[in-house]
């Protein structure tokens, strides 16, 4: 999906140069030609985007128009209505409609999409799923074509976030939010942005397997107890999710648990602001060794 979208990007920059596929038939092809991949990069071959019904093991590359998202949304929270447009993926992935697995795979697509239709002022929002049953496992790609996540963490008047990377770091620190104290008075009661669905989601995946963001110049991976920081780039936000759904109901009430946590740890953040870059890295290192990059 990343490859992808870079040839998206750099296709579309090119649109006077041909570009040619060449492929040769083989188990690559027949899943990606079933997944849409082609489409996608916008050659006539395989299904349409959207178009296979998910198998019993992935969802097809799904693509989200914001602006459609929040006409369909009118008068309720845009986070709302992503919360009913994905229900069908996170069922295709759990392969429930029901129960803890279903819940896990709903709560962290969900978080993430929703960010990209209420943050990334970007014009698509692009994803994919896999589930391998046997490993009991699930796989998830969001990724979105907007603004990225440093732009709407400069202004926060709680933090000293002067580089991307920093930002990346402040996402994923209980109670940031890019949006303003103002606008959040105006939210309604259950969905407004208190700043807890990157920590929630970020913990909770790099608990059950790995959490990946990339976004502008840089990446950040949790998985296990290791953090690395790698330079990348994306125009725009991409995220990553690895998660393991074996004893699924004990892995959910840690969203529970960390909600909790995340709140006390908040208001120690608090005590202090604005609130630091190192702070953020500190906090990070407390849970997270660090790899060399
Ligand atoms: N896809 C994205 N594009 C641009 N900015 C993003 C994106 N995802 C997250 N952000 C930024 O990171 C901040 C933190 O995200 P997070 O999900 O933790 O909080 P929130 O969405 O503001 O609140 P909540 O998730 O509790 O509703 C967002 O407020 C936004 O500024
Ligand atoms: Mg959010």
């Amino acid at each position: 999906m990343f490859l992808a979208a870079k040839i998206r990007i750099l296709m579309k920059q090119h649109q006077k140069t041909k570009f040619i596929l060449w492929t040769k038939n083989s188990q690559f092809t027949g899943w990606a030609d079933h997944i849409g991949l082609f489409r996608f990069l916008g050659f006539k071959r395989g299904n349409e985007t959207g178009a296979a019904r998910g198998s019993t093991n992935y969802t097809p590359i799904t693509v989200y128009d914001i602006a459609e998202l929040r006409d369909a949304a009118g008068d309720i929270p845009v986070g709302k209505h992503v919360a009913k447009t994905i229900q069908g993926l996170a069922e295709n992935l759990s392969q429930q409609d029901k129960g803890p697995v279903f819940d896990l795979v709903e709560y962290s697509l969900r978080e993430i999409v929703r960010n990209a239709a209420e943050h990334s002022r970007g014009t698509k929002i692009a994803l994919l799923g896999q589930c391998w049953p046997a490993k009991k496992m699930a796989e998830i790609i969001v990724m979105d074509n907007g603004v990225g996540i440093a732009e709407n963490l400069y202004e926060n008047e709680l933090l000293e976030c002067e580089t991307n990377r920093e930002a990346l770091k402040f996402a994923i620190l209980p109670g940031v939010t890019g949006v303003s104290l103002d606008d959040r008075l105006q939210q309604d009661d259950h969905w407004k942005n208190s700043g807890f669905g990157m920590f929630v989601t970020s913990r909770f995946c790099a608990e059950n397997g790995l959490f990946r963001v990339v976004s502008g110049a840089d990446g950040l991976s949790l998985g296990g107890e290791v953090q690395t920081e790698h330079p990348w780039s994306f125009k725009g936000t991409f995220v990553q999710m690895r998660l393991s759904f074996g004893d699924a109901q004990r892995r959910l009430d840690r969203i529970d648990e960390l909600t909790d946590s995340g709140k006390i740890a908040f208001g120690e953040l608090l005590k202090d602001h604005p609130i630091r870059a190192s702070t953020a890295s500190k906090l990070l290192a407390s849970q997270f060794l660090k790899t060399p990059n």
